[in-house]
C-alpha cells in the first residue's frame, strides 16, 4: 500500500491481510521498533535519518510474503521506487474529504499544520505515487471495507 498520510494504507492493509489469511506489517512500525517513536526521530536524528531507517524497514517488510502498509513518505526514495517493482503497488488515493478528521489529534511531524501542510505534501508526491502505482484505488466516496473489497475485486485475489 502507497499513499498519502491518513488515507488509511494502514486499516485498509490489515483489513486485506486478514481476509487473505497473510501477514500484515507497517514500514512505520518496523522503525518505531527499531529505533523508536517517530516524532522523537525526526526532532533528534532529523529526516534523512528517518528516511534511512524507512528504507530499510520498507526492504524488510516486502522481502516477505503478505501485505505491507508504507509510510507516506517512503516512495519518494529511489531506492524504495526499485524495490517496489518486485511487489505489486496499491496506491490509495483520495480527494482529501476524510483527512482532517484523521489527522486530529496525531502525532505526525510533517502535518503540525494540519490540512495544508497535508495538501501541500500530497500535491509534490502525487506523481510519484501514480508512477510508483500497479493499481489505484479511490479512497474518497467508500469506506475502508468498500475500499479492501475492491482492491480484491481489481487485483482478484
Ligand atoms: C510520513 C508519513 C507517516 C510517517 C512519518 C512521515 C510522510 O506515515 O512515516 O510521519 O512523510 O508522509 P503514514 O503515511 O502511515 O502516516
Amino acid at each position: 500500500m502507497i499513499g498519502p498520510m491518513g488515507v488509511g494504507k494502514t486499516t485498509v492493509g490489515r483489513k486485506l491481510a486478514k481476509a487473505l489469511k497473510v501477514a500484515f506489517v507497517d514500514s512505520d512500525s518496523i522503525v518505531v521498533q527499531q529505533h523508536g517513536p517517530i516524532p522523537a526521530i525526526f526532532k533528534d536524528l532529523g529526516e534523512p535519518i528517518f528516511r534511512e531507517f524507512e528504507e530499510a524497514a520498507v526492504k524488510t517488510a516486502i522481502a516477505a510474503p503478505g501485505v505491507v502498509a508504507t509510510g507516506g513518505g517512503a516512495v519518494m526514495s529511489p531506492k524504495t521506487q526499485a524495490a517496489l517493482k518486485q511487489t505489486t503497488v496499491v496506491y490509495l488515493s483520495t480527494n482529501g474529504k476524510h483527512i482532517g478528521s484523521r489527522l486530529r489529534g496525531g502525532t505526525r511531524p510533517l502535518v503540525k499544520n494540519g490540512v495544508a501542510d497535508w495538501k501541500r505534501i500530497y500535491d509534490e508526491r502525487k506523481p510519484v505515487y501514480e508512477a510508483t502505482a500497479d493499481y489505484i484505488i479511490d479512497t474518497s466516496d467508500q469506506s475502508l471495507s468498500a475500499t479492501v473489497a475492491e482492491i480484491r475485486k481489481r487485483l482478484n485475489i
